[in-house]
């Protein structure tokens, strides 16, 4: 699909997931694997795009011809993302992004002592990415792009959230056993702040991809600058 459409556009991705640590060794995780933010990077530099991966934790292969900014935590995440997109055409948020960090990290091993009941793990709220950057856009026109991740009332919970988080695009996940996490695989519905749902049936990484484009590409507004 598409071409070179995206030729002397540049574009952010975020993938993976944040590690937010509570010690030196230990940290809270999620399962996302990167490779629909990976998908969406390769298929972006296809279509002739500049590309700026920001990638959190995720065991994949660099991209070719994709500008990787590897990166931990959600604090590390949004500023690398606010960074690349000063000058970004469109935004695609695919990390899962932790929305909790433990409020303190112990800089040494938390220890275990005979006896006593575990401490309670405190949490701060983290900052959240995507509804920041649809709120004040660093360039005006920027199309701004999130998924979701959801297991019941898909669409309903979809809809709430592209108007909660202000953005452009949300596509939306269904969790289930072959699909999102870790898979090769996904089925999602792409939401548009337009009122379009663009159903994508369950199939490579790829395809998703190929259709996030496919509905950004007419949003751009204007032609290039760089
Ligand atoms: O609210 P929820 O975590 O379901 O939203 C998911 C979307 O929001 C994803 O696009 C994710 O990258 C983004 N997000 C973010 N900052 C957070 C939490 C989520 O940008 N703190």
């Amino acid at each position: 699909t598409g071409g070179q459409d995206l030729a002397g556009r540049h574009v952010v991705v975020s993938a993976g997931g944040t590690r937010e640590p509570l010690d030196p060794v230990r940290f809270l995780g999620n399962r996302s694997s990167g490779k629909q933010g990976y998908a969406l990077a390769r298929s972006a530099a296809a279509r002739g795009a500049r590309v700026t991966l920001v990638s959190a934790n995720a065991a994949l292969p660099e991209p070719a011809g994709v500008d990787v900014v590897p990166v931990g935590t959600a604090v590390q995440l949004r500023e690398a993302v606010l960074k690349a997109a000063a000058d970004a055409d469109a935004v695609v948020m695919a990390a899962a992004v932790a929305d909790f960090r433990p409020a303190a990290y112990a800089a040494g091993k938390i220890k275990k002592k005979d006896g006593e009941d575990p401490a309670p793990v405190a949490l701060v709220r983290n900052p959240d990415i995507l509804a920041e950057l649809a709120a004040d856009r660093p360039r005006p026109g920027q199309v701004v792009v999130g998924f979701a991740a959801e297991t019941d009332d898909v669409l309903a919970n979809g809809r709430a959230k592209l108007a909660r988080k202000g953005c452009d695009l949300l596509v939306v996940n269904e969790v289930g056993e072959r699909k999102t996490f870790g898979s090769e695989r996904n089925e999602a519905v792409v939401l548009g702040s337009d009122g379009s749902e663009t159903p994508v049936p369950y199939g490579p990484k790829d395809d998703l991809a190929d259709t996030v484009w496919d509905l950004v590409a007419p949003r751009l507004a204007g032609p290039p600058l760089d």
